[in-house]
């Protein structure tokens, strides 16, 4: 009988994967196979104990050694109203980007005072609508969206943070990188005083504190140094001058996880031990009250938690040059590995072929109308045939959130699989739901 630990690659897999009797890879007690029989493929499971840990794990690692801490999901690693409603449940808050995500908080239930909204081009209809709901804080990413809200938020008082844009480098892919000099988020160096001035002038507004985020898939607690420093230095700039206290600072989300074997960064708690510690070193030495820490992981809550699932079509072999084993999904479902490459690469293994070896070199594309329609290039497995089950690791994360319908593709079913059992939260898409915009 073969054990998950015979398998390396199993590792990268959420918590409750195994191997069952069949010999088949199974997820939060359900076998992978009977998931595919029962909603076809392409398929999103998510082990739903898998994703309640992980906020847990959150909570108490940063919650022991700072107490007045507060973990905001960020959903735009992966929104479906069930999450929404786990994240509620697990008493994290939530980081969002746009109207939509705010409207389908809302549509959930989640209490408003428990969220944050950041981004760098808020529609008049954001600030109204954040402004109306009274939201834990609106997250003013420049001066005229500042303005706007003064104006927008009439005679409500409404509580801000202010996104300063740090200049630091986290050393993670150039699209996920946020908070260096060149880069469209946040408020720069040159108009933080600014920004201050006219936020504290405002009686409509209660500066709450400051915000930044650095970018996504950190490995190293450094860069998070380098930021505070920026942003507690200043913090205790203003203090002095203008006799201000900040009272909450946010450092955004970013911390990395596995993707691959032998990629491995440090767990949540060395993150929550390094983090922690410093701010308070740094709060003392500045002279600064530690203000309530936010935090705003999104891929570390989800990315472990999802896999998705194909059914390997067609296989091409170029003889001297590569093996192409083509799947029912594609960068419809996952652009990831077509927009990030190697950074976004994701470990899989044959469902029905779990414990065979791994002999043969393939490269796994989807069936869209583009070369660049790669899911994972050059992977071993075991030899393939037409009808196996590809299933690919760390898929929670991005993934679904950033489907498409090219081509006309219908956006896979996702099911969340917990103690052996399995709920559809999103069904499959129809043909129906690709015309239903339209008119003649
Ligand atoms: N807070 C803010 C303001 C953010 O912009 C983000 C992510 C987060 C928090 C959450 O970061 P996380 O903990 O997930 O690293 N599409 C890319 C990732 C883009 C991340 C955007 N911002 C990918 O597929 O890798």
């Amino acid at each position: 009988m073969v054990k998950k630990s015979d398998i390396p690659r199993l590792e990268v897999f959420s918590l409750n994967t195994e191997i069952n009797k069949k010999n088949h890879l199974a997820i939060g007690g359900c076998d992978t196979l009977d998931l595919v029989k029962k909603f076809g493929t392409p398929l999103y499971v998510y082990d739903e104990n898998d994703l309640r840990s992980r906020c847990r794990e959150y909570k108490a690692e940063f919650g022991k050694r700072y107490p007045n801490v507060t973990i905001a999901y960020s959903p735009k690693a992966f929104t479906a109203k069930a999450m929404l409603k786990l994240v509620q449940e697990e008493g994290l808050d939530l980081d969002i980007v746009t109207g939509g995500e705010l409207g389908i908080a809302k549509i959930v239930g989640f209490p408003m005072e428990r969220i944050h909204f950041s981004n760098s081009n808020k529609s008049v209809e954001d600030l109204e609508m954040s402004v109306k709901y009274g939201l834990g804080h609106i997250g003013v990413d420049n001066l005229p969206e500042l303005d706007m809200l003064i104006k927008i938020a009439g005679k409500k008082k409404v509580k801000i943070l202010l996104r300063l844009n740090p200049g630091v480098d986290p050393h993670t892919h150039k699209y996920n990188t946020t908070g260096i000099a060149d880069s469209k988020f946040g408020l720069t160096r040159t108009t933080w005083d600014q920004a201050v001035a006219t936020a504290l002038a405002a009686p409509n507004l209660d500066l709450d504190g400051f915000h930044f985020h650095l970018g996504s898939g950190l490995f190293e607690a450094e860069p998070y140094f380098k930021a505070m420093d920026a942003v507690l230095s200043y913090a205790a700039e203003i203090k002095k001058k203008r006799g201000y206290n900040m009272k909450t600072l946010s450092i955004g989300g970013g911390i990395g996880i596995q993707y691959t074997v032998g990629k491995v960064p440090p767990p949540f708690s060395y993150f929550a031990e390094k983090i922690t510690t410093y701010l308070k070193k740094k709060c003392t030495d500045f002279g600064l009250t530690p203000p309530r820490l936010i935090i705003e992981p999104g891929r570390s809550i989800v990315a472990k938690g999802g896999i998705s699932l194909y059914t390997i079509g067609v296989i091409k072999e170029i003889p001297g040059i590569r093996t192409y084993a083509s799947t029912d999904g594609g960068i419809s479902d996952n652009i990831r590995y077509a927009m990030y490459g190697e950074f976004a690469r994701q470990e899989a293994v044959i469902a029905n072929k779990v414990s065979a070896k791994n002999t043969d070199k393939y490269t796994i594309y989807g069936k869209l109308c583009e070369s660049g329609d790669v899911l994972i290039k050059d992977i071993m497995l075991p030899k393939l045939a037409m009808g196996d089950i590809l299933v690919m690791a760390g898929s929670g994360a991005y993934a679904v959130p950033m489907q498409s319908n090219y081509n006309s593709m219908l956006r896979p079913a996702i099911v969340f699989v917990k103690d052996g059992k399995a709920r559809l939260i999103r069904r499959r898409e129809t043909l129906d739901d690709l015309i239903r915009r339209d008119s003649d």
